[in-house]
C-alpha cells in the first residue's frame, strides 16, 4: 500500500458563504459523475477506509478498534483514527494499535480541540484522508457488531453500481444498562430499504452513522458542506443520495452506545430538533435549488411531526420561542411548496431531458386519474364510454397513450432499456392456435373493462391452465415440506412469482411461522454463459430473462408489501434476494450463514455450473425429508442441470419422482 495521505487540517474558521460556494462547485462538477469514473487505484489504495472519530474515548475504542479489524474479507482496509485532542488516554491506545496494525490503523491527531456543534470539523479532515473506493465511519464509544459486514456491504456496491451506499440496522443501547437495547430511530418508518435522494431529504430513510459504507465519490475534495456545524448522518447520507439510491440490509451490524458524554445521546430532544430543522435551512442551499420543492416539503413533514410531538404527553412541552419557529417553518413551506414545485417544473422544461420528465410526470399524473375513474365508474357507463370510442379512433389513441404511458416508461427503466421481447421469448411446446388463444387473452387482459383493483383481486380469469399448474405443483411442495424446519429457497427467480407464492402459501399454511425465510438467487441480468456441457438453446440465450439490476428493488418492494398484508404482517424481513452469479453467491451465501438450514430449493436455471455450483453449496445444509424441485431435470434440451444433480447426490442419498401434475418437473426427496 502507499503510504497515508498528508496529514490534513481540520477547515477551522472557514465561514457559511465560503463552504457554501465551494460545495455548489465540487457538486456542478460531479454532476455527471457515475461509478465508472471511479479513480481508485487498486494496486496500492485500501478497498475500504474507515474513519474513526474519537474525543475523550478512553474506555471504548478499544473496542471500536477490534470490531473493525476482526472484518473477515479478503481485501485491504485502512482506519484512519481521527481525534479531537483528547484529554484521557484515547490516543495512546490508538497509537498503540497503530504499532501493532502499521500501515492499516493510521493517526490523525489534533493538537488543538476544534470540535464545536458536535464533530463535524473532526469529521471533514476524515473526509480528507480517504484512499479507499469506499468509507465507512465510525464514533470511538460506537462498535460493529459483525464480522461480515463491510465484506456484505462492498459486495453489494460491487455488484449494484446504481447504488452509492448501502446501510444496515442499528440497535441502540443503554451503556448504564438503565433500559433493554432497541431499534436506532423509534420508527421503522425512517429505514426504506431502497431509498432515493428524495427519501433522504424527507427522512423517509434515516441510518446511523455506523451503519453506511459510502462509495468514495469526492476523493481529495469533499465538499465543504460536510463540515457545517449542522452536519450529521442525515445531511451527508443526503449529499451522497444526489450521486445514487441507497440500499439498507435488515439486519443489525452495528451499536450505537447512548452513555452521558456522547455528543448527541446527552443533548435534549428540543435542541436535537432545532439542530434538525437548522440542517434542512443549509443543506437545501447546499444541494442547491434543483431539491428545494423536496426540502419544503420535508420541512413541512418535519415541523408538523415536531409540532404535533410537542402536544403529546410523552414529549417536552417546546419553549414559547421555539414553538413559534417551527410554527413559522410550517406555515412558510406550506405556502412556499406549491410555487417551488411550479417553478422547478417550468425551470425543467427548458432542457430536453426536463421536458421528457415533466411530460411523463404529467402522464403519470393522467394515468392514476384513468385509473380511478376506472374504478369508479359504473360497468354499464365504461362500456358506452368503449362503444363510443370505437367511433373516435383519435380518442382511444389518446386513451391507450395515457394509460400505457407510466407502466411502460416505469418497465424501460426496470429493465435498463433492454428490450426484453427481441432477447428471448418464453419457453413453450404450443402449436399456433394455442399461441394465438394466448394472444388474445393478453388482449383481453389489457382491454378488460373490468377495474383495475377488481381485475387484480380476479386475475384467475386471466390465469392460464399451464400457469395455474405451477401455482398448484407449489402448493403441493409446500404441503410437504411444511413440518420441517428452513428456508425456501429457489435460484433462478427470473421476475421472483415462485417468491410472492411461497410468501403467500407461508401465509395459508403456517401464518404463524415467522421462521420461514425465503430467499431467491437470480443474477438480474439473465442467463450467464453455457459451458461445454450445456445444449445452445432456441428459448434463451446469455443475458435473456433480464430483469435489470433496478428490478431487484421492485422486487423488495412486492415481497415486503405482501408480507405485510399477511398475518403478523408487522414482522418483516424474511425474504432475501442475493443479485449475482449464483455460482459465486451460493457459496458465500453459506458462508456467511453457516447456521442456515434448508427444507426446500427450487433450480431453474437449465445450466450445467451454477445448478452444480449451488448443488455443492446447500447438500450440507439440507435437513433430512427436504424437497427439491427441478425444472429441467428430464429435459434432454437442457442437459446441464441433470449432469450437475448426478455429479452432486449419489443414488442412495435421495428419491425421484416425476411431478404428477407438470410431468417435465422433478421432485427429489432427501433421504
Ligand atoms: C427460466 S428463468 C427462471 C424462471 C422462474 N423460476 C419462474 O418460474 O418464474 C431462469 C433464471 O435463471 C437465471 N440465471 C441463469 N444463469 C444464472 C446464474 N449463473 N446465476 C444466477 N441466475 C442465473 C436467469 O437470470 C433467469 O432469471
Amino acid at each position: 500500500m502507499k503510504t497515508p495521505r498528508p496529514n490534513p487540517l481540520a477547515p477551522v474558521g472557514i465561514g457559511f458563504t465560503k463552504r457554501l460556494l465551494h460545495t455548489r462547485r465540487v457538486l456542478s462538477a460531479l454532476r455527471h459523475w457515475s461509478p465508472s469514473e471511479d479513480t481508485w487505484d487498486a494496486q496500492h489504495d485500501p478497498l475500504v477506509s474507515v474513519i474513526l472519530i474519537t474525543y475523550n474515548h478512553g474506555r471504548y475504542v478499544a473496542k471500536a478498534l477490534d470490531s473493525i479489524l476482526s472484518q473477515t474479507g479478503h481485501f485491504k482496509i485502512e482506519i484512519n483514527v481521527i481525534d479531537d485532542d483528547s484529554t484521557d488516554d484515547t490516543q495512546k491506545i490508538v497509537e498503540d494499535y497503530a504499532q501493532r496494525f502499521p500501515g492499516v490503523v493510521n493517526c490523525y491527531f489534533n493538537t488543538v480541540n476544534v470540535g464545536h456543534q458536535a464533530t463535524q470539523l473532526n469529521t471533514y479532515r476524515g473526509f480528507q484522508t480517504l484512499r479507499g473506493r469506499y468509507f465507512a465511519l465510525l464514533e470511538g464509544d460506537d462498535y460493529w457488531t459483525f464480522p461480515g459486514k463491510l465484506a456484505t456491504q462492498v459486495r453489494f456496491l460491487d455488484e449494484n453500481p446504481g447504488f452509492v451506499a448501502c446501510s444496515h440496522k442499528t440497535l441502540k443501547f443503554f451503556d448504564d444498562g438503565s433500559r433493554p437495547p432497541e431499534h436506532f430511530l423509534p420508527l421503522e418508518g425512517f429505514r426504506k430499504n431502497v431509498a432515493t435522494l428524495q427519501d433522504l431529504i424527507s427522512l423517509n430513510a434515516v441510518y446511523h452513522i455506523s451503519s453506511t459504507l459510502y462509495r468514495n465519490v469526492f476523493r481529495e475534495n469533499p465538499p465543504l458542506c460536510l463540515a457545517d456545524p449542522s452536519s450529521c448522518e442525515v445531511t451527508i447520507q443526503m449529499v451522497y443520495g444526489c450521486f445514487g439510491s441507497f440500499y439498507c440490509f435488515d439486519q443489525y451490524w452495528s451499536a450505537y452506545r447512548v452513555h452521558e458524554h456522547g455528543v448527541f445521546s446527552s443533548r435534549s430532544r428540543e435542541n436535537i430538533w432545532l439542530f434538525h430543522l437548522r440542517g434542512f435551512r443549509r443543506f437545501a442551499l447546499y444541494l442547491g435549488p434543483g431539491n428545494w420543492a423536496g426540502f419544503l416539503l420535508a420541512i413541512r413533514g418535519f415541523t408538523r411531526h415536531v409540532l404535533a410531538s410537542a402536544k403529546s404527553k410523552e414529549e417536552p412541552l417546546l419553549q414559547r420561542k421555539t414553538y413559534l419557529t417551527f410554527l413559522a417553518h410550517f406555515v412558510v413551506a406550506t405556502l412556499l411548496t406549491p410555487v417551488v414545485g411550479l417553478l422547478e417544473w417550468l425551470a425543467m422544461s427548458f432542457s430536453p431531458a426536463g421536458r421528457a420528465r415533466v411530460a411523463n410526470k404529467l402522464r403519470v399524473i393522467g394515468r392514476r386519474a384513468y385509473d380511478r375513474m376506472a374504478v369508479s365508474a359504473s360497468p354499464a357507463l365504461r362500456l358506452r364510454y368503449l362503444d363510443w370510442e370505437r367511433r373516435h379512433p383519435r380518442a382511444a389513441r389518446l386513451r391507450a397513450l395515457i394509460k400505457s404511458s407510466s407502466t411502460v416508461k416505469e418497465s424501460a427503466y426496470i429493465m435498463n432499456e433492454t428490450d426484453q421481447s427481441k432477447s428471448f421469448q418464453i419457453e413453450t411446446t404450443a402449436n399456433n392456435s394455442q399461441l394465438q388463444a394466448r394472444e388474445r387473452l393478453v388482449h383481453l387482459f389489457e382491454e378488460s373493462p373490468i377495474p383495475l383493483q377488481e381485475k387484480l383481486f380476479n386475475i384467475g380469469m386471466y390465469t392460464r391452465s399451464s400457469v395455474l399448474v405451477k401455482y398448484l405443483v407449489l402448493n403441493d411442495i409446500y404441503q410437504r415440506i411444511k413440518n420441517l424446519p428452513g428456508h425456501l429457497m429457489e435460484f433462478g427467480t427470473w421476475w421472483g412469482q415462485n417468491l410472492v407464492l411461497l410468501e403467500n402459501l407461508r401465509a395459508i399454511h403456517e401464518p404463524f411461522n415467522k421462521q420461514r425465510v425465503i430467499v431467491g438467487f437470480d443474477t438480474f441480468d439473465g442467463y450467464t454463459a453455457l459451458s461445454d456441457k450445456d445444449k445452445p438453446s432456441d428459448v434463451w440465450a446469455e443475458n435473456s430473462y433480464n430483469t435489470g439490476v433496478n428490478y431487484v428493488s421492485h422486487l423488495r418492494d412486492l415481497l415486503a408489501t405482501h408480507e405485510a398484508s399477511n398475518a403478523l404482517g408487522h414482522i418483516t424481513g424474511r425474504h432475501q434476494l442475493i443479485p449475482g452469479d449464483v455460482s459465486e453467491t451460493a457459496k458465500r451465501y453459506f458462508i456467511d450463514n453457516p447456521s442456515t438450514l434448508v427444507a426446500m430449493a427450487y433450480f431453474d436455471m437449465a445450466l450445467y455450473q451454477p445448478t452444480k455450483d449451488a448443488l455443492l453449496a446447500i447438500r450440507p445444509h439440507l435437513v433430512s425429508g427436504s424437497v427439491l424441485l427441478f425444472d429441467e431435470l428430464t429435459w434432454p434440451e437442457s442437459p446441464g442441470e441433470a449432469i450437475a444433480f448426478k455429479e452432486v447426490f449419489a443414488r442412495d442419498e435421495v428419491t425421484i419422482e416425476k411431478c404428477s401434475l407438470y410431468p417435465s418437473k422433478a421432485i427429489v426427496t432427501i433421504r
